[in-house]
């Protein structure tokens, strides 16, 4: 896993097929830094498997130009541009009569890498994505449909490839093990850092997978190119707009995690502590029941206002400290969990169990810029209006 990830630009790239009285993909122009996952997202027609192709050349650019590490990718000879590009293919696309291990050797063989060689590549990438050398002498027939799909990026990742062009490689899969499968690959891009082109017309995978996203219409014209966050809070026309949905505010909130929030500031206490201090915290605080924590400052509960009464803190909880929130937690997973106690805030902990603020249906409104009412309902969340 030693090639450097190479960068990719799209310069002004054009494409007419034969015949047609309208570009397939229209003055095209981007750019992709190195190690990052661009995603090309639009609707059925739109240019998307055109734009990737003509990058391996698969397809010929009319005109403009496409950059791979500055250099144009029509000075190379095909084959040589293509043992360098992974490729994952809208439909898989295994050798229906090759083992799984004959398959993801493909590209290695090609280039002439001796068996051993290839032989410790295969074990190395089933480990990578999660297969057992068991299935190694397996034919795709033999496998799921999730498993064949991570033999189609193995086989892709082989001579690890600088590049990755992966044309809705989830779009065949059931959504439980889609998301599975989406959550491994990032899991596996955050060692690999490869530079992706992944394309998909599923904006809510796009939001996910994406560093960046271009969101093509049809024609193959760019509509916006930017961060996910960036499209879901500046949508750049009505196009975009209606395409990354009127529920973007819930979609932000899978974007963030309880550590990028401002989180208020709660009144601490502990058992036998003098409680005229706890109260001058408590005039500081954004709450009005102070949270008694143990010797390790972990939350047991809000104390009640008899717990207060005496000149020491005493054990008597108003209520428990529930649900307690990570600092790791994605936002909307937090807010659902608020949601679903029923309860307007709860303590954030780190990974130690250390309380270190407290996270509010108010704090997430002010997070996103919307009125508190504005902040969906349980219903909203359960519907799957966020659902990955
Ligand atoms: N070989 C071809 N010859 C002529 N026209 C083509 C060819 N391939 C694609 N097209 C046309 O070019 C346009 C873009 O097609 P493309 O396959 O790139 O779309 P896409 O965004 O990948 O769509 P989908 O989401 O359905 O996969 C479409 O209008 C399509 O009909
Ligand atoms: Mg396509």
């Amino acid at each position: 896993m030693s090639t450097d990830a190479a960068s990719l630009e799209f310069r002004d790239v054009v494409k007419r097929y034969p015949g047609a009285d309208e570009n397939a993909v229209d003055e095209l122009s981007l750019e992709l830094p190195a190690g990052e996952i661009c995603v090309l997202v639009g609707p059925s027609g739109c240019g998307k498997t055109t734009a990737m192709r003509m990058v391996n050349r698969m397809i010929d650019i009319t005109t403009g130009d496409i950059l791979l590490d500055g250099r144009s990718v029509t000075e190379r000879k095909a084959a040589d541009l293509r043992r360098d590009i992974g490729y994952v293919i809208q439909q898989i696309g295994l050798f229906p009569h090759r083992t799984i291990a004959d398959n993801i050797a493909t590209v290695p063989r090609l280039l002439g890498w001796d068996k051993q060689r290839v032989s410790e590549r295969i074990d190395e990438l089933l480990d990578l994505i999660g297969l057992g050398s068991e299935m190694r002498d397996r034919y795709p027939a033999q496998l799921s449909g999730g498993q064949r799909q991570r033999v189609g990026v193995a086989r892709a990742l082989a001579a690890d490839p600088p590049l990755m062009l992966m044309d809705e490689p989830f779009g065949a899969i059931d959504p439980i093990n889609r998301e599975r499968l989406q959550n491994e690959f990032l899991r596996l891009q955050a060692e690999l850092r490869k530079t992706i082109v992944f394309v998909t017309h599923d904006i809510d995978e796009a939001i996910k997978m994406g560093d960046r996203i271009a969101v093509l219409r049809k024609g193959g014209r760019l509509a916006q190119y930017a961060s996910p966050a960036e499209l879901l809070m500046f949508p750049a026309d009505p196009f975009v707009e209606d395409f990354v949905g009127a529920d973007r505010a819930l979609k932000r909130l899978a974007l963030q995690r309880v550590r990028d929030i401002e989180l208020w500031n709660g009144a601490l206490c502990r058992v036998g502590e003098e409680t005229s201090a706890v109260r001058a915290r408590l005039a500081e605080a954004d709450l009005e029941f102070p949270l008694l924590v143990d010797g390790q400052g972990r939350p047991k509960g809000w104390l009640s206002e008899r717990g207060l009464s005496g000149e020491r803190v005493r054990e008597d909880i108003r209520s428990r400290a529930e649900p307690v929130l990570d600092l790791d937690d994605i936002l909307r997973d937090a807010l659902s969990d608020l949601l679903s106690t029923e309860t307007m805030y709860g303590p954030v902990v780190d990974a130690e169990g250390t309380v270190r603020g407290v996270l509010s249906l108010r704090a997430i409104a002010n997070a996103l810029n919307i009125a508190p009412e504005e902040v969906p309902s349980s219903a909203e969340l359960a519907s799957g209006a966020l659902t990955q």
